[in-house]
C-alpha cells in the first residue's frame, strides 16, 4: 500500500544567537539544499533559542513516564513524538564550552522517553524506536575541535539508544581566532554541506 505521508525532516535548532548564527546559517543551507534535491519533505523547526522547554526536574519526569499508551499526545511527550515520527534529525547547535548549549541538553532529555523513543524488551534488553536512518549534526567553533567534539559523542550515543543507526557531522571551526578568514571558512563548510546534502539525497 502507498503511502501519501511525507518525509519530515525534523530540525533541532540549538543556534541559540538566533539570525546572527553561523551554526544556523550552515543549517539553512544543508535544508535548502535537501529540500531543493529532495521537495517531498516537510521541516518540523523545533526552537531551542527561547528555552520554552523547563529543566526536566524529578516529580515532571514522574509525571511524563506515568502517561499510558492512551496519552500519547500529551505535550509532555510532544518533543518525544517528534522525534521518534522524523524521517531524518538535523541538529544544529554552536560548539559551547567543548560540548553544546544547555537548552540542547534539556531538550534530549525530553526527547528521550520511554515507550516512545526507547523502551526496553521482556528480557529487559533496550531498543531503540525512532524511526530516523540519519541524525546530522551541524556545529561552529570559534577555535579548533580536535578529537574533543563532545557534543557530537553524545549525540552518537543518544541516536544509538533511539534506534537512528547513522549519524553524521560537519564543522567549521576556528572561527574566532584572530585574523581568521571567517568568509573562507563558512563558504568551505558550505560547500562541504552542499555536497553532503547532494550525496546524502542520492
Ligand atoms: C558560551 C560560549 C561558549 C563557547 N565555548 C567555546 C569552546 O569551548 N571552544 C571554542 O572553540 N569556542 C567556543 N565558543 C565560541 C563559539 O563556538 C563560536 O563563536 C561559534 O561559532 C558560535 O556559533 P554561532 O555563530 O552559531 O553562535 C563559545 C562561545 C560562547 C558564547
Amino acid at each position: 500500500m502507498r503511502s501519501d505521508r511525507m518525509e519530515q525532516i525534523l530540525f533541532v535548532d540549538a543556534c541559540m544567537r538566533g539570525e546572527l548564527s553561523r551554526t544556523k546559517m550552515l543549517c539553512r543551507e544543508f535544508l535548502d539544499q535537501y529540500t531543493a534535491l529532495n521537495p517531498q519533505c516537510q521541516v518540523l523547526h523545533r526552537d531551542l533559542t527561547t528555552a520554552s522547554l523547563p529543566v526536566l526536574t524529578g516529580p515532571m519526569a514522574q509525571e511524563r513516564d506515568a502517561l499510558t499508551s492512551h496519552e500519547k499526545d500529551h505535550p509532555m511527550l510532544q518533543p518525544a513524538l517528534e522525534a521518534a515520527q522524523a524521517d531524518l534529525i538535523l541538529v544544529g547547535a554552536p560548539y559551547w564550552d567543548l560540548t553544546f548549549p544547555a537548552a540542547l541538553k534539556v531538550y534530549l532529555e525530553w526527547a528521550s522517553a520511554i515507550g516512545v523513543t526507547f523502551g526496553y524488551t521482556k528480557e529487559g534488553q533496550q531498543v531503540g524506536l525512532c524511526k530516523a536512518r540519519h541524525l546530522v549534526f551541524i556545529t561552529t567553533a570559534g577555535g579548533p575541535i580536535g578529537n574533543l567534539n563532545l557534543g557530537y559523542d553524545y549525540l552518537k550515543a543518544w541516536a544509538n539508544m533511539v534506534g537512528i543507526s547513522n549519524t553524521h557531522c560537519l564543522t567549521a571551526e576556528n572561527l574566532d581566532i584572530r585574523g581568521a578568514d571567517v568568509e573562507g571558512i563558512l563558504t568551505q563548510a558550505r560547500q562541504q554541506i552542499d555536497q553532503f546534502a547532494k550525496e546524502f539525497v542520492g
